[in-house]
């Protein structure tokens, strides 16, 4: 259990965003000011990926994706420095990333039992924390008091991402816009959330701005 700052909020904060726009790096940084754990949606909907692709299934198929599930059982760990998901000993945080795995999760992500798995798994984490995604503060915490929404360029946000792989940033960029298409009907910012450009903005100057807000509510 991490230690909670005096000022940390008693309830949920909710980063949501659109793929590649810094809310797993924000998250960290305002969850650990806080001293609460955050938790990324988007690692359950990415193991939940893994698995079916590990278990040969359809990934359009829900029934067997369900069962992939069902088979493996997962474990988020929230830590707020980087969450991971465990499959009993084996750690698959590493694995979460992989281009497979980009390309697949859209696909997964839509199917309806998926997402009632997922948001079981976040509703059974006691308050306080940062829940990230796409529609924390729309569907899944819709009572959160403080709810934000990240969003960047898809140019802005293909060169960020090109830093971290060794890919070229046009593609990157297409295959953002692409995702942006496939992610547009969960990923809409809750309308009491307060938007965020990160374009202008550095890593801290976001975690700053969230923080701002978070103290004044
Ligand atoms: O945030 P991320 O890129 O790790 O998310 C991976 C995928 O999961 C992405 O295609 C969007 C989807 N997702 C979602 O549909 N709902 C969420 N709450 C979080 C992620």
């Amino acid at each position: 259990m991490q230690g909670r700052s005096a000022s940390a909020p008693s309830q949920i904060v909710t980063i949501d965003g659109v793929a590649a726009s810094g809310k797993s790096s924000v998250s960290s940084g305002v969850a650990r000011a806080l001293g609460i754990p955050y938790l990324s949606s988007g690692l359950l909907y990415r193991a939940a990926t893994l698995l079916a692709l590990e278990d040969d299934a359809d990934l359009n198929d829900e029934p067997a994706v369900l069962a992939a599930l069902k088979t493996h059982p997962i474990r988020l760990e929230p830590l707020a420095e980087g969450n991971r998901v465990w499959q009993g000993t084996r750690d698959l945080t590493d694995d979460l990333h992989s281009t497979r795995v980009d390309h697949g999760v859209s696909v997964v992500a839509v199917l309806p039992g998926v997402r009632a798995w997922v948001n079981e798994q976040l509703r059974q984490v006691p308050p306080p924390f940062v829940a990230e995604g796409r529609d924390m503060g729309t569907n899944v915490f819709p009572h959160s008091a403080a709810k934000f929404y990240l969003t960047a360029s898809p140019r802005v946000r293909a060169q960020r991402r090109a830093q971290e792989r060794p890919e070229d940033v046009d593609a990157i960029e297409a295959a953002l816009i692409r995702r942006d298409d496939l992610d547009r009907v969960q990923s809409a910012p809750a309308k009491d959330a307060h938007v965020i450009d990160t374009g202008p903005l550095d890593l801290d100057g976001v975690i700053q701005a969230i923080l701002k807000r978070v103290m004044k509510d």
